[in-house]
């Protein structure tokens, strides 16, 4: 069974964005019309040395802000890493952790991810966890068993509807133009929600599912629509007020 949730599309400016660029940002907030935010909740998660200036600009608006990657610990000596009360600090109220970048660079495996999820927590941010298979684990037939393996070890106990969201982003649809089929998206976004509700209750039935990887405003209505996809998880496309506005739209 779903449950009627408020969709939730954020950007993800990835290691993209300077100082100049805030306007940019503040075109792409002015461009969301009240009706718009009434049916959509809205993010961007910009890279840490934005935080601050785009939380100030955001201020009074609808669109909220978060960031790209947190350490587990609140503060210590961890040379260039920025924990979740940073970011919280800075303005933001969301934490992309898990991201299959981050996976990749950085080999953070899912106990790694989990620990960054609780101290998103911690620090009062929603966690946004990510997931998704290779593109071989997809040809070997196994993106339900790795995208399940994912869930149970990063999506930590305690994960409600309000403290996380889960995005399916499907490596191999990641700044590549490629997109799944609506209908491998629902079979994904189905697995999830049994496995989240099955695992959480009505926690999980609630909580929102965001697909990711290569959402355009030409792909965004028909990826929206599908059973169990509650927004999206937007790169490349995030950047640029007219296309954010545009994947927005398909929910006007
Ligand atoms: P693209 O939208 O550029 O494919 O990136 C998706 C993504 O990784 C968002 O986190």
């Amino acid at each position: 069974m779903s449950v009627t949730v408020k969709p939730l599309v954020a950007g993800n400016w990835k290691m993209n964005g300077l100082l100049a660029d805030l306007e940019e940002f503040g075109r792409m907030s002015a461009g969301i019309s009240s009706a718009l935010s009434q049916s959509v909740d809205t993010m961007i998660c910009a890279p840490a040395t934005l935080i601050g200036a785009m939380a100030g600009k955001a201020a009074g608006g609808s669109m909220a802000i978060g960031g790209q990657d947190c350490h587990p610990d609140a503060s210590g000596a961890h040379t260039g890493d920025v924990s979740a009360e940073m970011l919280r600090d800075a303005g933001a109220t969301a934490v992309i952790v898990g991201h299959s970048e981050r996976r990749t660079d950085h080999g953070e495996g899912d106990d790694k991810v989990a620990a960054k999820a609780m101290a998103a927590w911690r620090a009062g941010l929603l966690a946004i966890i990510c997931v998704g298979e290779t593109e071989k684990e997809r040809k070997a037939g196994n993106a339900l068993s790795v995208v399940e393996r994912q869930l149970n070890g990063s999506v930590p106990d305690g994960a409600t509807a309000a403290n996380t969201v889960v995005a399916y982003e499907p490596v191999w649809a990641i700044g590549t133009g490629l997109t799944p089929t609506a209908g491998d998206v629902e079979e994904v976004h189905k697995a999830m929600r049994a496995n989240l509700s099955a695992r959480f209750g009505g926690e999980g039935e609630a909580m929102r599912l965001l697909y990711g990887g290569s959402v355009k405003p030409a792909n965004a209505a028909e990826l929206m629509a599908v059973t169990d996809v509650n927004g999206a998880l937007v790169g490349g496309a995030s950047l640029k007020s007219d296309d954010f506005i545009g994947i927005l739209k398909a929910y006007a």
